[in-house]
Protein backbone atom coordinates (compact mmCIF):
# COMPACT_ATOMS: atom_id res chain seq x y z
CA UNK A 1 0.00 0.00 0.00
CA UNK A 2 1.58 3.48 -1.03
CA UNK A 3 0.67 6.21 1.44
CA UNK A 4 0.90 9.74 0.51
CA UNK A 5 3.78 9.94 3.70
CA UNK A 6 5.95 7.81 1.29
CA UNK A 7 5.72 10.08 -1.83
CA UNK A 8 7.85 12.66 -2.25
CA UNK A 9 6.65 16.75 -1.88
CA UNK A 10 5.87 17.02 -5.61
CA UNK A 11 7.83 19.43 -7.42
CA UNK A 12 4.93 20.55 -10.22
CA UNK A 13 4.66 23.65 -10.49
CA UNK A 14 1.82 25.54 -11.63
CA UNK A 15 2.91 28.12 -14.40
CA UNK A 16 0.02 30.43 -15.64
CA UNK A 17 0.55 29.81 -18.76
CA UNK A 18 1.45 33.28 -20.75
CA UNK A 19 -1.80 33.26 -23.13
CA UNK A 20 -3.90 32.85 -20.30
CA UNK A 21 -4.91 36.10 -20.34
CA UNK A 22 -5.17 36.81 -24.23
CA UNK A 23 -8.31 37.55 -26.60
CA UNK A 24 -9.14 37.11 -29.89
CA UNK A 25 -10.19 39.79 -31.53
CA UNK A 26 -12.10 39.04 -35.29
CA UNK A 27 -13.44 41.21 -37.91
CA UNK A 28 -15.86 39.22 -39.73
CA UNK A 29 -17.31 39.20 -43.32
CA UNK A 30 -13.78 38.04 -44.95
CA UNK A 31 -14.19 35.56 -47.87
CA UNK A 32 -11.34 32.90 -46.76
CA UNK A 33 -9.11 31.16 -49.49
CA UNK A 34 -6.31 29.44 -49.72
CA UNK A 35 -4.85 26.13 -48.36
CA UNK A 36 -4.18 25.15 -45.10
CA UNK A 37 -2.04 22.53 -43.46
CA UNK A 38 -3.42 20.26 -40.98
CA UNK A 39 -1.75 19.29 -38.07
CA UNK A 40 -0.85 16.23 -35.90
CA UNK A 41 -3.91 14.91 -33.80
CA UNK A 42 -4.12 15.96 -30.08
CA UNK A 43 -6.38 12.76 -29.27
CA UNK A 44 -3.88 10.67 -30.50
CA UNK A 45 -0.25 12.50 -29.97
CA UNK A 46 -1.14 12.32 -26.30
CA UNK A 47 -1.71 9.22 -25.36
CA UNK A 48 1.77 8.62 -27.68
CA UNK A 49 3.65 10.72 -25.19
CA UNK A 50 2.15 8.23 -22.71
CA UNK A 51 2.81 5.29 -24.02
CA UNK A 52 6.11 6.08 -24.63
CA UNK A 53 6.69 5.42 -20.58
CA UNK A 54 5.92 1.74 -21.50
CA UNK A 55 9.53 1.61 -22.76
CA UNK A 56 12.97 2.78 -21.18
CA UNK A 57 14.19 3.12 -24.79
CA UNK A 58 13.68 6.43 -26.73
CA UNK A 59 11.21 7.00 -28.35
CA UNK A 60 10.48 9.20 -31.17
CA UNK A 61 7.26 11.12 -32.54
CA UNK A 62 6.60 13.00 -35.53
CA UNK A 63 3.75 15.54 -36.45
CA UNK A 64 3.38 16.19 -32.52
CA UNK A 65 1.08 19.10 -32.59
CA UNK A 66 2.83 22.65 -31.07
CA UNK A 67 -0.38 22.74 -28.48
CA UNK A 68 -0.78 23.37 -25.02
CA UNK A 69 -2.06 20.09 -24.26
CA UNK A 70 0.93 18.63 -25.44
CA UNK A 71 3.22 20.73 -23.56
CA UNK A 72 1.61 20.07 -20.38
CA UNK A 73 1.80 16.66 -20.38
CA UNK A 74 5.32 16.96 -21.53
CA UNK A 75 5.80 19.19 -17.97
CA UNK A 76 4.34 16.44 -16.18
CA UNK A 77 6.33 13.63 -17.74
CA UNK A 78 9.90 15.64 -17.04
CA UNK A 79 8.89 16.29 -13.22
CA UNK A 80 8.09 12.39 -12.68
CA UNK A 81 11.61 12.35 -14.12
CA UNK A 82 10.95 11.40 -17.67
CA UNK A 83 13.20 12.86 -20.63
CA UNK A 84 11.37 14.66 -23.01
CA UNK A 85 12.91 16.16 -25.46
CA UNK A 86 11.62 18.99 -28.23
CA UNK A 87 14.66 18.72 -30.81
CA UNK A 88 12.78 20.71 -33.62
CA UNK A 89 8.99 21.89 -34.28
CA UNK A 90 6.47 18.61 -34.69
CA UNK A 91 9.10 16.53 -33.16
CA UNK A 92 9.09 14.90 -29.42
CA UNK A 93 11.45 12.32 -28.49
CA UNK A 94 10.75 10.78 -25.30
CA UNK A 95 13.03 8.45 -22.77
CA UNK A 96 11.89 7.22 -19.38
CA UNK A 97 14.88 5.08 -18.27
CA UNK A 98 14.41 5.72 -14.24
CA UNK A 99 11.37 6.84 -13.28
CA UNK A 100 11.31 6.41 -9.78
CA UNK A 101 8.77 9.37 -8.78
CA UNK A 102 5.36 8.13 -9.71
CA UNK A 103 2.96 10.79 -8.49
CA UNK A 104 0.92 12.80 -11.20
CA UNK A 105 -0.57 15.62 -8.83
CA UNK A 106 -3.59 17.32 -8.69
CA UNK A 107 -2.32 20.64 -10.47
CA UNK A 108 -1.63 18.23 -13.32
CA UNK A 109 -4.85 17.07 -13.72
CA UNK A 110 -6.57 20.58 -13.45
CA UNK A 111 -4.60 21.30 -16.16
CA UNK A 112 -5.44 18.94 -18.15
CA UNK A 113 -8.26 15.85 -18.08
CA UNK A 114 -6.04 13.64 -20.54
CA UNK A 115 -2.98 13.20 -17.81
CA UNK A 116 -4.91 10.25 -16.36
CA UNK A 117 -3.78 8.43 -19.23
CA UNK A 118 -0.39 7.71 -17.24
CA UNK A 119 -2.58 5.66 -14.43
CA UNK A 120 -2.74 2.53 -16.91
CA UNK A 121 1.65 2.85 -18.32
CA UNK A 122 3.13 4.05 -15.41
CA UNK A 123 0.99 1.46 -13.20
CA UNK A 124 1.74 -1.37 -15.87
CA UNK A 125 5.77 -0.93 -15.85
CA UNK A 126 6.68 0.59 -12.24
CA UNK A 127 3.75 -1.31 -10.36
CA UNK A 128 2.35 1.60 -9.22
CA UNK A 129 1.19 5.27 -9.19
CA UNK A 130 -0.71 7.85 -7.62
CA UNK A 131 -2.76 9.82 -9.55
CA UNK A 132 -4.93 12.90 -8.92
CA UNK A 133 -8.73 12.18 -10.11
CA UNK A 134 -9.10 14.75 -12.97
CA UNK A 135 -12.31 15.54 -11.62
CA UNK A 136 -15.24 17.38 -14.57
CA UNK A 137 -14.43 19.67 -16.84
CA UNK A 138 -16.83 22.65 -18.54
CA UNK A 139 -18.25 19.89 -20.39
CA UNK A 140 -19.79 17.79 -18.20
CA UNK A 141 -18.86 15.79 -14.97
CA UNK A 142 -16.63 13.18 -17.32
CA UNK A 143 -15.85 10.31 -14.25
CA UNK A 144 -13.08 7.61 -14.23
CA UNK A 145 -14.73 5.15 -12.88
CA UNK A 146 -14.41 2.73 -16.23
CA UNK A 147 -10.39 3.51 -16.08
CA UNK A 148 -10.31 2.27 -12.78
CA UNK A 149 -12.54 -0.81 -13.25
CA UNK A 150 -10.15 -1.76 -16.25
CA UNK A 151 -7.10 -1.77 -14.07
CA UNK A 152 -8.82 -3.53 -11.04
CA UNK A 153 -9.77 -6.40 -14.25
CA UNK A 154 -5.82 -6.47 -14.74
CA UNK A 155 -5.24 -7.30 -11.00
CA UNK A 156 -4.76 -3.71 -9.65
CA UNK A 157 -4.91 -3.00 -6.48
CA UNK A 158 -6.19 0.95 -6.49
CA UNK A 159 -7.90 3.41 -3.32
CA UNK A 160 -9.41 7.00 -3.42
CA UNK A 161 -8.32 9.06 -0.79
CA UNK A 162 -8.07 12.56 -0.97
CA UNK A 163 -8.46 13.23 -4.60
CA UNK A 164 -5.89 10.47 -5.32
CA UNK A 165 -5.86 7.05 -6.59
CA UNK A 166 -3.53 4.86 -4.81
CA UNK A 167 -3.00 2.62 -7.42
CA UNK A 168 -0.67 -0.88 -7.52
CA UNK A 169 -0.06 -4.04 -9.09
CA UNK A 170 1.18 -6.95 -6.83
CA UNK A 171 3.38 -8.43 -8.94
CA UNK A 172 2.73 -7.83 -12.54
CA UNK A 173 -0.91 -6.68 -13.44
CA UNK A 174 -2.55 -9.94 -15.14
CA UNK A 175 -4.35 -10.16 -18.80
CA UNK A 176 -7.72 -10.76 -18.11
CA UNK A 177 -11.50 -9.23 -19.93
CA UNK A 178 -11.93 -5.73 -19.54
CA UNK A 179 -15.94 -5.11 -19.82
CA UNK A 180 -17.19 -1.75 -20.71
CA UNK A 181 -20.98 -1.05 -19.84
CA UNK A 182 -20.44 1.65 -22.91
CA UNK A 183 -17.40 2.90 -25.25
CA UNK A 184 -14.64 5.00 -23.59
CA UNK A 185 -11.97 6.40 -25.67
CA UNK A 186 -9.70 7.31 -22.95
CA UNK A 187 -10.94 4.14 -21.08
CA UNK A 188 -9.89 1.83 -23.94
CA UNK A 189 -6.70 3.61 -24.39
CA UNK A 190 -6.09 3.05 -20.56
CA UNK A 191 -6.83 -0.76 -20.37
CA UNK A 192 -4.93 -0.97 -23.69
CA UNK A 193 -1.34 0.57 -22.73
CA UNK A 194 -1.90 -1.11 -18.88
CA UNK A 195 -2.39 -4.40 -20.74
CA UNK A 196 0.47 -4.29 -23.34
CA UNK A 197 2.94 -5.09 -20.58
CA UNK A 198 0.77 -7.83 -18.23
CA UNK A 199 0.95 -10.92 -17.76
CA UNK A 200 -1.40 -13.32 -19.85
CA UNK A 201 -3.82 -12.25 -22.86
CA UNK A 202 -6.22 -9.10 -22.35
CA UNK A 203 -9.89 -8.73 -24.21
CA UNK A 204 -11.40 -5.38 -24.49
CA UNK A 205 -14.88 -4.91 -25.28
CA UNK A 206 -16.81 -2.46 -26.20
CA UNK A 207 -13.45 -1.28 -27.16
CA UNK A 208 -13.73 2.34 -28.71
CA UNK A 209 -13.03 2.71 -32.81
CA UNK A 210 -11.82 6.53 -32.96
CA UNK A 211 -8.83 6.62 -35.53
CA UNK A 212 -6.57 7.94 -32.86
CA UNK A 213 -7.36 4.50 -30.78
CA UNK A 214 -6.30 2.51 -34.22
CA UNK A 215 -3.00 4.77 -34.48
CA UNK A 216 -2.09 4.23 -31.05
CA UNK A 217 -2.02 0.69 -31.57
CA UNK A 218 -0.11 0.72 -34.75
CA UNK A 219 2.77 2.76 -32.17
CA UNK A 220 2.76 0.16 -30.01
CA UNK A 221 2.99 -2.64 -32.36
CA UNK A 222 5.90 -0.91 -33.13
CA UNK A 223 7.49 -0.85 -29.69
CA UNK A 224 7.19 -4.34 -29.93
CA UNK A 225 3.53 -5.28 -28.28
CA UNK A 226 0.96 -7.48 -29.59
CA UNK A 227 -1.58 -5.55 -29.58
CA UNK A 228 -4.95 -5.86 -31.93
CA UNK A 229 -8.49 -5.13 -33.20
CA UNK A 230 -9.39 -8.52 -33.76
CA UNK A 231 -13.27 -7.06 -34.25
CA UNK A 232 -14.78 -3.74 -34.83
CA UNK A 233 -15.34 -3.30 -31.00
CA UNK A 234 -13.04 -6.04 -29.58
CA UNK A 235 -8.65 -5.18 -29.03
CA UNK A 236 -6.71 -8.08 -27.70
CA UNK A 237 -3.39 -7.94 -26.15
CA UNK A 238 -0.84 -10.22 -25.06
CA UNK A 239 1.44 -9.71 -22.97
CA UNK A 240 5.40 -8.52 -23.15
CA UNK A 241 7.52 -8.47 -20.58
CA UNK A 242 9.42 -5.77 -22.02
CA UNK A 243 8.86 -3.28 -25.03
CA UNK A 244 11.14 -0.86 -27.08
CA UNK A 245 11.98 2.12 -28.40
CA UNK A 246 9.99 3.36 -31.83
CA UNK A 247 9.11 6.07 -33.78
CA UNK A 248 5.79 7.01 -35.20
CA UNK A 249 4.57 10.00 -37.44
CA UNK A 250 1.00 10.83 -35.81
CA UNK A 251 -2.01 10.76 -38.12
CA UNK A 252 -3.69 14.58 -38.83
CA UNK A 253 -6.63 15.97 -36.91
CA UNK A 254 -9.89 15.20 -37.89
CA UNK A 255 -11.29 17.72 -35.88
CA UNK A 256 -8.94 20.34 -36.45
CA UNK A 257 -9.92 19.72 -40.16
CA UNK A 258 -13.75 19.62 -39.68
CA UNK A 259 -13.35 23.30 -37.76
CA UNK A 260 -11.65 24.50 -40.89
CA UNK A 261 -14.32 22.63 -43.56
CA UNK A 262 -17.16 24.96 -41.68
CA UNK A 263 -14.95 27.89 -42.04
CA UNK A 264 -14.70 27.79 -45.35
CA UNK A 265 -18.70 26.94 -45.65
CA UNK A 266 -19.42 29.85 -43.15
CA UNK A 267 -17.48 32.84 -45.27
CA UNK A 268 -18.04 31.72 -48.25
CA UNK A 269 -14.83 30.72 -48.96
CA UNK A 270 -12.72 27.93 -51.40
CA UNK A 271 -9.86 26.44 -49.33
CA UNK A 272 -7.92 23.75 -50.11
CA UNK A 273 -7.00 21.22 -46.69
CA UNK A 274 -3.68 19.84 -46.79
CA UNK A 275 -2.72 16.59 -45.38
CA UNK A 276 -6.62 16.10 -44.40
CA UNK A 277 -7.80 12.88 -42.97
CA UNK A 278 -10.65 12.21 -45.42
CA UNK A 279 -11.58 8.22 -44.58
CA UNK A 280 -12.08 9.75 -40.57
CA UNK A 281 -14.52 12.22 -41.50
CA UNK A 282 -17.50 10.21 -42.65
CA UNK A 283 -20.10 11.26 -40.48
CA UNK A 284 -19.31 14.72 -40.33
CA UNK A 285 -19.02 14.65 -44.82
CA UNK A 286 -22.79 13.16 -44.53
CA UNK A 287 -23.85 15.90 -42.46
CA UNK A 288 -22.00 18.53 -44.58
CA UNK A 289 -23.32 16.86 -48.04
CA UNK A 290 -27.03 16.53 -47.04
CA UNK A 291 -26.62 20.24 -46.32
CA UNK A 292 -25.79 20.85 -49.38
CA UNK A 293 -22.24 22.21 -48.81
CA UNK A 294 -20.10 21.09 -51.69
CA UNK A 295 -16.79 18.66 -50.52
CA UNK A 296 -13.80 17.27 -52.05
CA UNK A 297 -12.09 14.27 -51.77
CA UNK A 298 -8.19 13.97 -52.33
CA UNK A 299 -5.98 11.03 -51.64
CA UNK A 300 -5.14 13.64 -48.76
CA UNK A 301 -6.41 16.72 -49.58
CA UNK A 302 -10.14 17.84 -48.66
CA UNK A 303 -11.30 20.97 -51.00
CA UNK A 304 -14.63 23.24 -49.62
CA UNK A 305 -15.64 25.73 -52.32
CA UNK A 306 -18.74 27.84 -50.93
CA UNK A 307 -17.84 30.27 -53.11
CA UNK A 308 -20.79 31.96 -55.14
CA UNK A 309 -23.41 30.35 -52.35
CA UNK A 310 -26.15 32.66 -51.67
CA UNK A 311 -26.56 33.12 -48.07
CA UNK A 312 -29.34 30.41 -46.73
CA UNK A 313 -28.26 28.55 -49.63
CA UNK A 314 -27.59 25.43 -46.73
CA UNK A 315 -30.26 23.28 -45.81
CA UNK A 316 -30.92 22.43 -42.30
CA UNK A 317 -30.05 18.63 -41.03
CA UNK A 318 -30.55 16.91 -38.21
CA UNK A 319 -27.51 15.61 -36.37
CA UNK A 320 -26.63 13.46 -33.42
CA UNK A 321 -23.10 12.75 -31.93
CA UNK A 322 -21.87 9.32 -31.21
CA UNK A 323 -18.91 7.15 -30.83
CA UNK A 324 -16.71 6.61 -33.81
CA UNK A 325 -17.37 5.75 -36.49
CA UNK A 326 -20.76 8.55 -35.30
CA UNK A 327 -20.52 11.90 -35.43
CA UNK A 328 -17.96 12.83 -33.21
CA UNK A 329 -18.96 14.69 -30.20
CA UNK A 330 -15.90 17.33 -30.92
CA UNK A 331 -17.34 18.34 -34.12
CA UNK A 332 -20.73 19.42 -32.67
CA UNK A 333 -19.92 22.44 -31.98
CA UNK A 334 -17.90 23.96 -35.53
CA UNK A 335 -21.37 21.91 -36.82
CA UNK A 336 -23.80 23.93 -35.12
CA UNK A 337 -22.30 27.25 -36.41
CA UNK A 338 -22.98 25.84 -39.72
CA UNK A 339 -26.35 24.79 -38.86
CA UNK A 340 -26.65 28.15 -38.02
CA UNK A 341 -26.44 29.88 -41.51
CA UNK A 342 -28.74 27.16 -43.37
CA UNK A 343 -32.38 27.39 -44.24
CA UNK A 344 -34.58 25.82 -41.78
CA UNK A 345 -34.75 24.13 -38.52
CA UNK A 346 -31.96 21.81 -37.10
CA UNK A 347 -32.39 19.27 -34.51
CA UNK A 348 -29.52 18.68 -32.14
CA UNK A 349 -28.82 15.90 -30.12
CA UNK A 350 -25.37 15.45 -27.99
CA UNK A 351 -25.22 11.83 -26.73
CA UNK A 352 -22.16 12.03 -25.31
CA UNK A 353 -21.87 14.84 -22.93
CA UNK A 354 -24.12 16.49 -20.37
CA UNK A 355 -23.21 19.84 -20.74
CA UNK A 356 -21.61 20.29 -24.23
CA UNK A 357 -25.07 22.49 -25.59
CA UNK A 358 -24.19 25.26 -23.02
CA UNK A 359 -21.80 27.13 -25.02
CA UNK A 360 -25.06 27.75 -27.87
CA UNK A 361 -25.87 30.63 -25.38
CA UNK A 362 -22.62 32.28 -26.76
CA UNK A 363 -23.91 32.09 -30.23
CA UNK A 364 -27.17 32.98 -29.07
CA UNK A 365 -25.74 36.19 -28.15
CA UNK A 366 -24.25 36.77 -31.67
CA UNK A 367 -27.56 36.36 -33.12
CA UNK A 368 -28.21 32.90 -33.86
CA UNK A 369 -31.42 31.47 -33.12
CA UNK A 370 -31.03 28.30 -30.96
CA UNK A 371 -33.31 26.63 -28.16
CA UNK A 372 -32.12 24.22 -25.68
CA UNK A 373 -34.90 22.30 -24.44
CA UNK A 374 -32.73 19.90 -22.31
CA UNK A 375 -28.68 19.54 -22.07
CA UNK A 376 -28.74 16.99 -24.47
CA UNK A 377 -30.89 18.91 -27.32
CA UNK A 378 -31.23 22.10 -29.37
CA UNK A 379 -33.12 23.39 -31.74
CA UNK A 380 -31.22 25.81 -34.39
CA UNK A 381 -32.74 27.93 -36.85
CA UNK A 382 -31.48 29.46 -39.99
CA UNK A 383 -30.41 31.36 -41.48
CA UNK A 384 -29.20 33.54 -38.71
CA UNK A 385 -27.45 37.23 -39.60
CA UNK A 386 -24.40 36.95 -37.13
CA UNK A 387 -23.01 39.83 -35.38
CA UNK A 388 -20.06 40.76 -34.09
CA UNK A 389 -20.07 41.34 -29.74
CA UNK A 390 -18.46 40.08 -26.58
CA UNK A 391 -18.42 36.27 -25.84
CA UNK A 392 -16.17 34.17 -23.52
CA UNK A 393 -14.95 30.67 -24.33
CA UNK A 394 -15.85 28.01 -21.60
CA UNK A 395 -13.94 24.75 -23.29
CA UNK A 396 -11.58 24.06 -26.27
CA UNK A 397 -14.19 22.81 -28.77
CA UNK A 398 -16.59 26.14 -27.82
CA UNK A 399 -13.58 28.08 -28.50
CA UNK A 400 -13.08 27.43 -31.67
CA UNK A 401 -16.64 27.77 -32.76
CA UNK A 402 -17.13 31.30 -31.63
CA UNK A 403 -14.13 32.01 -33.68
CA UNK A 404 -15.88 30.25 -36.74
CA UNK A 405 -19.07 32.39 -35.82
CA UNK A 406 -17.16 35.41 -35.47
CA UNK A 407 -15.48 34.91 -39.13
CA UNK A 408 -19.14 34.72 -40.12
CA UNK A 409 -20.82 37.95 -38.50
CA UNK A 410 -20.90 41.32 -39.16
CA UNK A 411 -18.40 43.28 -37.37
CA UNK A 412 -16.06 42.69 -34.32
CA UNK A 413 -16.10 39.83 -31.77
CA UNK A 414 -13.58 39.93 -29.29
CA UNK A 415 -13.71 36.39 -27.73
CA UNK A 416 -11.97 35.80 -24.71
CA UNK A 417 -10.52 33.05 -22.88
CA UNK A 418 -8.28 32.20 -26.02
CA UNK A 419 -5.91 30.00 -23.61
CA UNK A 420 -9.09 27.05 -24.41
CA UNK A 421 -8.49 27.54 -27.75
CA UNK A 422 -4.99 26.96 -27.75
CA UNK A 423 -4.87 23.56 -26.12
CA UNK A 424 -5.95 21.65 -28.91
CA UNK A 425 -5.28 23.87 -32.09
CA UNK A 426 -2.00 24.51 -32.94
CA UNK A 427 -1.49 28.50 -34.44
CA UNK A 428 -4.90 28.95 -35.36
CA UNK A 429 -4.53 32.39 -35.30
CA UNK A 430 -1.78 32.43 -37.97
CA UNK A 431 -3.73 29.36 -40.36
CA UNK A 432 -6.92 31.76 -40.61
CA UNK A 433 -4.81 34.69 -41.48
CA UNK A 434 -3.53 33.14 -43.86
CA UNK A 435 -6.60 31.77 -45.53
CA UNK A 436 -7.58 36.02 -45.50
CA UNK A 437 -9.28 36.50 -42.09
CA UNK A 438 -8.85 39.26 -39.63
CA UNK A 439 -8.08 37.91 -36.62
CA UNK A 440 -5.74 39.08 -33.76
CA UNK A 441 -4.43 37.75 -30.54
CA UNK A 442 -4.48 40.62 -28.01
CA UNK A 443 -3.63 40.84 -24.26
CA UNK A 444 -6.41 40.80 -22.43
CA UNK A 445 -5.33 44.78 -20.64
CA UNK A 446 -4.87 45.82 -24.42
CA UNK A 447 -8.65 45.71 -25.32
CA UNK A 448 -9.15 47.18 -21.80
CA UNK A 449 -7.19 49.98 -22.46
CA UNK A 450 -8.83 50.19 -26.30
CA UNK A 451 -12.24 49.63 -25.29
C1 LIG B 1 -12.06 11.51 -25.50
C2 LIG B 1 -11.44 12.70 -26.18
C3 LIG B 1 -12.45 13.84 -26.28
C4 LIG B 1 -13.75 13.36 -26.92
C5 LIG B 1 -14.26 12.11 -26.22
C6 LIG B 1 -15.47 11.50 -26.89
C7 LIG B 1 -9.12 12.57 -25.56
C8 LIG B 1 -7.99 13.19 -24.81
N1 LIG B 1 -10.30 13.15 -25.42
O1 LIG B 1 -12.36 11.87 -24.16
O2 LIG B 1 -11.86 14.88 -27.08
O3 LIG B 1 -14.71 14.38 -26.81
O4 LIG B 1 -13.24 11.10 -26.20
O5 LIG B 1 -15.20 11.21 -28.20
O6 LIG B 1 -8.95 11.62 -26.29
N2 LIG B 1 -17.34 8.11 -18.95
C9 LIG B 1 -17.72 7.56 -17.74
N3 LIG B 1 -16.75 7.00 -16.97
C10 LIG B 1 -15.44 6.95 -17.35
C11 LIG B 1 -15.08 7.49 -18.60
C12 LIG B 1 -16.05 8.07 -19.39
O7 LIG B 1 -18.89 7.60 -17.36
O8 LIG B 1 -14.61 6.42 -16.60
C13 LIG B 1 -18.38 8.72 -19.83
C14 LIG B 1 -18.12 10.19 -20.13
O9 LIG B 1 -18.64 11.02 -19.12
C15 LIG B 1 -18.84 10.35 -21.45
C16 LIG B 1 -18.65 8.99 -22.12
O10 LIG B 1 -18.26 8.10 -21.08
O11 LIG B 1 -20.21 10.54 -21.22
C17 LIG B 1 -17.60 8.94 -23.21
O12 LIG B 1 -16.43 9.57 -22.76
P1 LIG B 1 -14.98 9.07 -23.21
O13 LIG B 1 -15.08 8.37 -24.52
O14 LIG B 1 -14.37 8.31 -22.08
O15 LIG B 1 -14.24 10.44 -23.41
P2 LIG B 1 -12.71 10.72 -23.11
O16 LIG B 1 -11.92 9.51 -23.42
O17 LIG B 1 -12.54 11.34 -21.78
Amino acid sequence: MIRVADARPFQWEYRPDPVDREVFRVEGGRVLRGSVPISGAKNAALKMLAAATLTGERCRLTNVPEIEDVRVLADVLRDLGVVVDHPAPNVYEVASGDVEWLFVPLEAAAKMRASFILLGPLLSRFGRVIISNPGGDRIGRRPVNLHVDAMRALGAEIEYRDGYYFARAPGRLRGGEVRFPFVSVMGTENAMLAATLADGHTVIRPAAREPEVDDLIAFLQKMGAEVERTAPDTIEVEGRRRLRGAEHRIIPDRIEAGTFVVAAAVTGGRVTLEGAPCGHLGAFLEATSAMGLNVACGRDTIEVDASGAEPGSLRACDIATAPYPGLATDLQPPTCVLLSQAEGRSRVHETIFEDRLEWLGELGRMGARVEVPDRHHALIDGPARLRGTEVEIGDLRAGASLILAALAAEGTTTIHGAHHVHRGYENIDGKFLDLGARIERLAERETAARA
